[in-house]
């Protein structure tokens, strides 16, 4: 018996829940925060149909190759690939997802945090009327405002891991509370309320005078900043598209091994990949058209959300409310993400390890929390750490497919997938030959191609 099986395990209770789950897990700061910046910086529309072509070819198969090996195990990813293929040595590419969890989540929180600072803000805004918050700030002092939570150093460091260490509590504290009765009841709740934020957002972001430029800049393909950088437009379509989906890295594994066996994989993988994709776009729209409105360039990078957005906020009539409702938004997405992170690493600690829990999550909260603070302190670590999902991920996600591709049988894969026969897999010709050889060849060329651009920048 291997270390885990014999313990009773906690399961999403509806299609419903699940879906809410996996999607609040990829819908995250990857959305909102990361997509309309990197979007911006590299072509708009063109980069959105690259974007697209990767999350239909890699996406929706790596995900369903994770939900495929997760809900067969029933266990942790360490302890999913041991069961699956015992003696052998793919247990390391799930050691090596919880060691990304590790990472990823250290700096995700961190990020997760200022958005904490923010809302604050707002509500102060709110409260105060223009007295007090950013509301009164010049863009010279949002910009150093925000650089104080990047650049930590500038005014201290404590206002950035104070609201580290209340977000990895927030997560800790849902986390602890079970799948069903934590992960799942939140997620039921905070992905509705966020989509009606997000509409409203969009609606006001569109109605807007002279916003239809940031509707040509995000639908138009303009492929001259591709022809000029194309390698690296491509790479960064490829790290977002796995960052977005929360793939390559067994949370989508060890979410799959909490799906009851009667649910459809394959549509439920489809539905994640499409909410997920969508938001990604309507963030674009409540952003751009509001961007190009007050006439600002919309490649500014990761500032695009925490200082652009502000300035826009104070010229908008009730900016207050748009502040306020913008933040809230981030601020849940960031949370339903940070807790299916911190779950891969309670699901392996608790079962691998034989810990209970509550304990599992507390050892877990204290060590991440080791890790964010060091991010919060020092700036290179945190830009080591946001850098390395480029690399993980696509690393991670290459080994699930060959697993799900030319280790497992077929035979065991399509009897997962059609949950022993209940629904029809037409669809399983195409997936394989995805999984066989279009994902991998894919993934293999542009890590190598992203490995090298990462290196010669270490070395020009
Ligand atoms: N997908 C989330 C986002 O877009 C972040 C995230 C959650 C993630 N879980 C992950 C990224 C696992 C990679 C792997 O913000």
């Amino acid at each position: 018996m291997l270390p885990g099986e014999n313990r009773i395990r906690d399961s999403f209770s509806s299609k419903f829940g699940i879906i809410a789950a996996a999607a609040g897990s990829a819908i995250g700061l990857g959305n909102i925060w990361r997509f309309p910046y990197v979007a911006g910086q590299n072509g708009g529309g063109a980069f959105l149909i690259i974007y697209l072509v990767f999350v239909a070819a890699i996406g929706i198969p790596v995900m369903m190759s994770e939900f495929t090996i997760g809900r067969m195990a029933q266990l942790n990813p360490v302890g999913a690939f041991k069961k699956i293929a015992p003696g052998k040595r793919w247990h390391l590419v799930g050691l090596l997802g919880v060691v990304s969890a590790f990472i990823i989540l250290a700096f995700y929180t961190v990020v997760a945090g200022w958005t904490l600072e923010y809302l604050v803000q707002s509500v102060k805004w709110l409260f105060t009327s223009k007295t007090i918050g950013f509301s009164s700030m010049s863009t010279e002092a949002l910009k150093a405002f925000f650089t104080d939570h990047y650049d930590h150093f500038l005014s201290g460091i404590w206002r950035p891991a104070l609201w580290f260490v209340l977000m990895m509590f927030f997560t800790g504290y849902i986390v602890i509370s079970g799948v069903k009765d934590g992960i799942e009841k939140y997620a039921k709740v905070l992905m509705p309320v966020l989509f009606i934020i997000l509409i409203i957002l969009v609606i006001r972001s569109v109605t807007l005078d002279g916003s239809k430029e940031g509707l040509i800049f995000l639908f138009k393909p303009d492929f001259s900043v591709v022809r000029e950088k194309p390698v690296s437009v491509i790479l960064e379509a490829l790290g977002q598209a796995f960052f977005s989906l929360s793939i390559g890295m067994g949370t989508l594994i060890t979410y799959g091994s909490y799906i009851r066996k009667k649910e459809n994989l394959a549509n439920t993988a489809v539905s994640v990949v499409a909410a997920d994709t969508f938001t990604a776009v309507i963030a674009g729209l409540a952003i751009f058209p509001a961007v190009f409105s007050f006439g600002i360039s919309p490649d500014q990078g990761p500032e695009l959300v925490y200082i652009t957005l502000p300035v826009i906020f104070q010229k908008m009539a009730g900016g207050f409310i748009w502040a306020f409702l913008f933040f809230l938004l981030l601020c849940f997405a960031a949370v339903t993400s940070t807790i299916s992170v911190l779950e891969v690493i309670v699901a392996y600690f608790s079962e691998q390890l034989d810990m209970s829990r509550r304990n599992a999550t507390i050892l877990a909260m204290i060590t991440v929390g080791f890790l964010g603070l060091l991010c919060t302190v020092s700036k290179d670590l945190f830009n080591l750490f946001n850098a390395s999902p480029d690399l993980l991920l696509p690393l991670g996600g290459f080994f699930i497919v060959i697993f799900i591709g030319w280790f497992l049988s077929k035979n065991k894969s399509r009897k997962e997938l059609s949950s022993n026969g209940a629904y029809s897999v037409g669809y399983y010709r195409i997936f394989i030959f995805l999984v066989r050889f279009v994902a991998p060849l894919a993934i293999a060329v542009l890590f190598l191609l992203g490995l090298y651009s990462k290196i010669s920048n270490i070395f020009s």
